[in-house]
């Protein structure tokens, strides 16, 4: 069975609405994700000189960076590559979110180095550098005070708390100081950490969360089907963008309209 049409989906929600679309398996989610890279590169790239991304660490992406890694032809040259969030290990630490990117990704795929973002963990504390990153994302996007970033996409994750990128429950979603990256100190989530804010990640045009496996179908139900406002995850929800909730069958299935078939899309779940 064919998928739905990677175009057909970026054009059809209006702004603001959200889909789920779920596959069979993690291959499947991966070629999607491929092909909505192709189109909204191609679109893009018609309007503006640059695409600009935020990749997620964490094991879902790996399949689709591999994947990614495959399309030589893409307009890599044309690419900014930043990180969502970041762990607060070296980069050539097993757990390093762009190590992982780099060993997946960036290593095999022609683009400039001039173009890759990392969050630096050289220094002194997760303060610091979200402070750097801050100022890089300010002198890419060429932002005024007060302006946020509009990534092109950014690709999220889901944790089996309700995370996403590395806002943790209990953790403010809001920021009225209008930061655009925060340092995060661990508190029994292993490492400290340098996450974009919400805002940021809510300004982006569009907004990709890849749910993977059995052990994920529990917090997407509680997502999607419950509307659980503690969960930092549900506060995804893009100003003026679209969100694709990219799912297998096995995170997917405990869904109240679980009977997806192949590339089936849930139409506007929402927060009521
Ligand atoms: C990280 C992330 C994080 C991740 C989720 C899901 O640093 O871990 O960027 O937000 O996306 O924890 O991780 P898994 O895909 O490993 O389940």
């Amino acid at each position: 069975m064919t998928g739905p049409s990677a175009r057909a989906i970026l054009a059809g929600p209006k702004a603001n609405e959200r889909q789920i679309i779920v596959f069979e398996t993690e291959g499947r989610c991966a070629d999607f994700v491929v092909s909505l890279w192709r189109e909204i590169c191609k679109e893009t790239l018609e309007a503006r000189p640059f695409v600009n991304v935020a990749l997620s660490g964490g094991r879902s992406p790996v399949g689709v960076y591999r994947a990614l890694a495959k399309q030589k032809d893409l307009p890599w040259g044309k690419v900014h590559i930043f990180m969502v969030d970041e762990r607060f290990v070296p980069h050539d630490d097993e757990d390093s979110n762009f190590g992982m990117a780099l060993k997946a990704l960036l290593d095999h795929v022609p683009i400039p180095a001039v173009n890759i973002h990392p969050i630096e963990t050289k220094l002194k504390g997760p303060d610091r550098a979200a402070q750097d990153y801050e100022k890089k994302l300010s002198q890419h996007f060429n932002l005024k005070k007060g302006e946020l970033p509009r990534f092109d996409i950014v690709m999220l994750g889901l944790g089996e708390d309700g995370h996403t990128a590395s806002i943790f429950p209990g953790s403010p979603v809001a920021d009225d100081a209008g930061n655009r990256v925060w340092p995060v100190f661990a508190k029994g989530h292993g490492y400290d950490r340098v996450t974009l804010t919400m805002p940021v990640i809510n300004n982006a045009r569009h907004i990709f969360i890849l749910v993977l496996g059995h052990n994920k179908a529990a917090i997407l139900r509680k997502i999607v089907d419950d509307r659980d406002r503690a969960l930092p995850a549900s506060h995804v929800r893009p100003t003026h963008g679209q969100l694709l909730v990219i799912a297998d069958r096995d995170a997917a299935g405990s869904l109240a309209h679980g009977s997806y078939s192949e590339g089936q899309t849930k139409m506007g779940y929402s927060h009521g």
